[in-house]
């Protein structure tokens, strides 16, 4: 699909069809993950792919509930390592670009998804200390977000502001 095509396409998508997604679908949204930019290219980010229908259910109740958490084929956290982001860029690297480079991974790979015909949603209301318990991270990895994917079954409106009211052209250029 082309790039502009994607990103128009998107949504976040919360009802998913039962079809589980294919393993090699799975493997591309990783590979377009990593791919992402990172701060000096520490690439810190970690992701734990879950299709265990008992666990999706166990984090969809981590997640206050969010019933596509366990109707989608796949959940996929996305993490990064402390003591790397610490290693590269001391505490900026852990609150700031880390944080930044896990976003990027998410972008990449949601857009990809859409590219194949599949759904996500980007899940950041999630608690944390039963997300860590029941996925067993190590101490030394921060969960950023949780990801959901599946073949969609719906495509729901968004909108966006104007972007008159989010841009400011700091010379004399204006918008046409
Ligand atoms: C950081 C972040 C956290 C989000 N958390 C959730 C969430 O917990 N549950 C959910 O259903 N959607 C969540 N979303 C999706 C947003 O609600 C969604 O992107 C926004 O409403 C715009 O809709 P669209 O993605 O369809 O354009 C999150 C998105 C981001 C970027």
């Amino acid at each position: 699909m082309d790039l502009l095509k994607a990103i128009l396409w998107r949504r976040s998508i919360r009802r998913y069809k039962p079809e589980p997604v294919e393993q090699e679908k799975i493997l591309e949204l990783l590979k377009a993950a990593v791919w992402a930019p990172s701060a000096g290219n520490t690439q810190s980010w970690r992701f734990w792919v879950v299709k265990k229908p008992e666990l999706k259910l166990e984090l969809s109740r981590a997640c206050n509930g969010q019933s596509h958490v366990r109707e989608a084929s796949h959940v996929i956290l996305v993490g990064f390592n402390e003591d790397e982001a610490r290693r590269a860029y001391g505490n900026r690297g852990v609150t700031l670009f880390a944080i930044q480079d896990t976003a990027a991974a998410i972008q990449n790979l949601i857009l990809r998804a859409t590219d194949l015909g599949l759904g996500t949603c980007w899940v950041g209301s999630f608690d944390e200390y039963k997300t860590r318990e029941l996925l067993e991270l190590p101490r030394n990895i921060k969960p950023v977000a949780l990801v959901t994917v599946g073949y969609p079954a719906e495509k729901p409106e968004s909108r966006r502001k104007d972007i008159k009211e989010v841009v400011r052209f700091t010379d004399d250029q204006t918008f046409i």
